[in-house]
């Protein structure tokens, strides 16, 4: 498929009314799309991602005014953070409304995820279906995130009813999940919205980022966004030894393109790990980039799980 037109969103609308599955475009990756309040067409999603049942997904949303009708009890952080950042590479964990969202969605849990994506097939879909669509990154659990919509096809081929084509994400990179049920907003994924945006706007004491372990969100995970490939991280000024090293010793090595602009960089790093593994090296050799601009810290902590798998 083309781009998607009218005729397409109207299929896709069908499709998910009648609990198939529809893989769409965001402006961070790709999602693998499933009727949020279907708890039939839910199970059928995590059985396709192979993802263990009590892992939640992120439910999508049309309109930042939507937040008050999946989740309750709402803090008055997640309205500052919604209004600033959505539509955009933002979710925000609050108290789940279980007449919305079923309980399949969100492992059981009292909470959900909820997001507005920033990309105008998203965005078509999401208003033509009116209710809310439950998306984890539409790639097998565990493996790198698809930036196209050729990846999701790479990797879930038959088990997708259909999948929207609206070219490559944006951002690249999944988005930032904040939960706001605390006492105090805790920065559980890094993504798309870095930290200095979110310390902005509802103030950088409030923050703080939970430590390795104690977070139970499968995006945390080391084993997550790991190619097939070993990925082993070196600074640029040690990056020729070790390429000819390894390159000595007979192992296969592909290098990472690291674009000077974070921003590129997040855009292209899933597309270059897909690639790097298509050619089937033994070794990816990464320099990740600062981790103190912008998506610089997301990139870099995507390396490092990567690199930890
Ligand atoms: O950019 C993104 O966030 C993409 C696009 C498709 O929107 N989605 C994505 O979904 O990355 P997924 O399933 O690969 O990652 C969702 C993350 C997981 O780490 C999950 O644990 C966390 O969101 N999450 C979802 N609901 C949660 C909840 N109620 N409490 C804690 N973590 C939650
Ligand atoms: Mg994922």
């Amino acid at each position: 498929m083309d781009h998607p037109v009218t005729d397409d969103i109207a299929h896709a609308v069908d499709v998910l009314r009648v609990g198939g599955l529809v893989a769409f475009p965001t402006e961070t990756v790709y999602g693998l799309g499933a009727d949020a309040a279907n708890p039939r067409a839910l199970r059928r999603l995590f059985a396709v991602k192979r993802r263990p049942v009590d892992h939640p997904v992120i439910v999508h949303v049309a309109r930042p005014t939507q937040l008050d009708d999946f989740g309750r009890d709402v803090p008055q952080v997640a309205h500052t953070l919604a209004a600033a950042c959505w539509p955009g590479p933002l979710t925000l964990v609050v108290r789940r409304r279980g007449d919305r969202v079923a309980a399949e969605a969100t492992g059981g849990r009292d909470t959900v995820g909820i997001r507005v994506p920033d990309h105008p097939v998203a965005r078509a879909l999401l208003d033509a279906f009116g209710g809310g669509i439950a998306a984890p990154s539409a790639n097998r659990f565990g493996r790198v995130s698809p930036t196209t919509a050729r990846h999701v096809r790479d990797d879930l081929d038959g088990d997708v009813d259909l999948v929207l084509d609206g070219g490559p994400c944006t951002v690249g990179i999944e988005s930032t999940i904040v939960d706001v049920t605390g006492a105090e907003p805790v920065v559980l994924r890094i993504g798309g919205i870095g930290e200095e945006r979110l310390a902005e706007l509802v103030g950088r004491p409030r923050l703080t980022r939970r430590t390795e372990g104690e977070v139970a969100a499968p995006g945390t995970l080391e084993s997550h966004y790991a190619p097939a490939a070993r990925v082993e991280l070196v600074g640029a000024a040690e990056l020729d030894a070790r390429l000819g090293c390894l390159r000595a010793a007979g192992i296969v090595v592909g290098v990472l393109d690291a674009p000077d602009d974070v921003g590129e960089y997040a855009r292209v790093l899933y597309q270059g790990l897909r690639e790097l593994d298509r050619r089937g090296v033994d070794v990816i050799l990464a320099v990740p980039p600062p981790a103190t601009r912008g998506l610089g810290a997301a990139v870099a902590d995507r390396l490092r799980r990567a690199a930890a798998h």
